[in-house]
């Protein structure tokens, strides 16, 4: 008997759970992101998915491809929380025609109902740093792309992630385009991380 309950109660919370799931994807594929993550942003939906993370942070949010995916996935997990950082202001690695993305940002999580949780903060990585004490289980570095910038936030915040955390970056590749872009420095920073042991 217990365990038809049991199948009852999982059959019903699936149930429940697949109309919202399904909707808040529909309102995710029809925002125009206006970014260069592309598919990409599944690949943070997947992580969290599968590593279930209390604490995520990103550095750089603009209008929140990423910060939606991963919510998403927190969201379906019913855990964990993203504090996605941005100051939401005129830097070199703005998106084309995306400064000041903050009412965006609120808006596209709303729309897809993820919202409750991730906290925008609206701050520099360093700004935000400062007063940082919680271990990071998942960290996204999509801002400040110049080598000393990157390198400045991967050393910031790998004093804070948890034994197992996992730190990911964006635009890793570009020297493998053909037109490379000299002024993004992701490629030069995670090489010397290889060269210097990290998995
Ligand atoms: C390429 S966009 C991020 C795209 C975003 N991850 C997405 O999924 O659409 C880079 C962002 O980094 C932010 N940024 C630049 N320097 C930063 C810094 N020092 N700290 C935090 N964010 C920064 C910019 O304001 C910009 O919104």
């Amino acid at each position: 008997m217990a365990s038809i309950i049991n199948l009852l109660r999982h059959r019903w919370k699936h149930f429940r759970f697949q109309p919202r799931a399904a909707l808040a994807r529909y309102h995710l594929a029809m925002i125009d992101f206006t970014t260069g993550l592309g598919n990409s942003a599944w690949l943070l939906y997947g992580l969290t998915r599968s590593l279930k993370p209390a604490t995520c942070v990103e550095i750089g949010s603009a209008t929140g491809c990423s910060a939606c995916h991963i919510g998403l996935a927190q969201r379906e997990n019913v855990a964990g929380r993203l504090f996605a950082i941005d100051p939401h202001t005129a830097t070199d690695w703005n998106d084309p025609g995306s400064v000041d993305t903050l009412a965006l940002l609120q808006h596209n999580l709303r729309r897809c109902g993820v919202d409750r949780y991730v906290d925008v903060v609206c701050a520099t990585s360093e700004q935000e740093e400062r007063d940082w004490t919680r271990p990071i289980d998942l960290i996204f570095i999509d801002g400040d792309h110049s080598y000393d910038g990157v390198k400045h936030d991967g050393n910031l915040f790998s004093r804070h992630l948890a034994p197992f955390g996992v730190a990911v970056f964006h635009d890793t590749t570009w020297e493998l385009h053909a037109a490379a872009r000299t002024d993004i420095g992701v490629p030069r920073f995670l090489d010397e991380l290889r060269r210097a042991g990290h998995p």
